[in-house]
C-alpha cells in the first residue's frame, strides 16, 4: 500500500477495493505485513479495524538478504527490524 497523497482518504478507498475483491472471491481473512518502525501504517491499519496478530522479531534481517538496500532505520529515526502481522477477519 502505498498513498502516494496521505491523509486524504486514498488509503481507505485501497482497503475498501481490496474489501470489494475479498468479498468477491469470498475470503475469510485479510491480512498484512508492516515493519516496527512504521506507525503510521500501524495506526491507520488499527483504525481500520485490522488486529495483531504477531510479531515475527528480526524478520529484516533475512528480508535483507535478499534485497540488502532496506535501510536500516526507517521511519523517525526507528530501526527497521521486526515485521508485524495484522489481520482483519472478513
Ligand atoms: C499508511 C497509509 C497507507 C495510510 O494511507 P492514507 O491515504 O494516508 O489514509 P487515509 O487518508 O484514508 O486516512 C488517514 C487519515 O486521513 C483522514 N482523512 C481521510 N480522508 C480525508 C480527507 N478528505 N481530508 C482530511 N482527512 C482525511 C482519515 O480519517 C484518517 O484520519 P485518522 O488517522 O485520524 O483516522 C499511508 O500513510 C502511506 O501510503 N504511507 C506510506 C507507505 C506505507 O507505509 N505503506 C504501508 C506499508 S505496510
Amino acid at each position: 500500500m502505498n498513498s502516494l497523497v496521505e491523509g486524504k482518504g486514498v488509503g481507505s478507498a485501497l482497503i475498501d477495493a481490496v474489501k470489494k475483491v475479498t468479498t468477491q472471491f469470498k475470503c475469510e481473512r485479510l491480512w498484512l505485513i508492516t515493519t516496527n518502525d512504521n506507525t503510521k501504517a500501524l495506526r491507520f491499519y488499527q483504525k481500520m479495524g485490522f488486529v495483531l496478530v504477531a510479531v515475527y522479531r528480526n524478520a529484516l534481517e533475512q528480508s535483507r538478504k535478499l534485497k540488502p538496500e532496506i535501510p536500516l532505520t526507517g521511519h523517525d529515526g526507528i530501526p527497521i527490524r521486526d515485521e508485524i502481522e495484522l489481520e482483519k477477519i472478513l
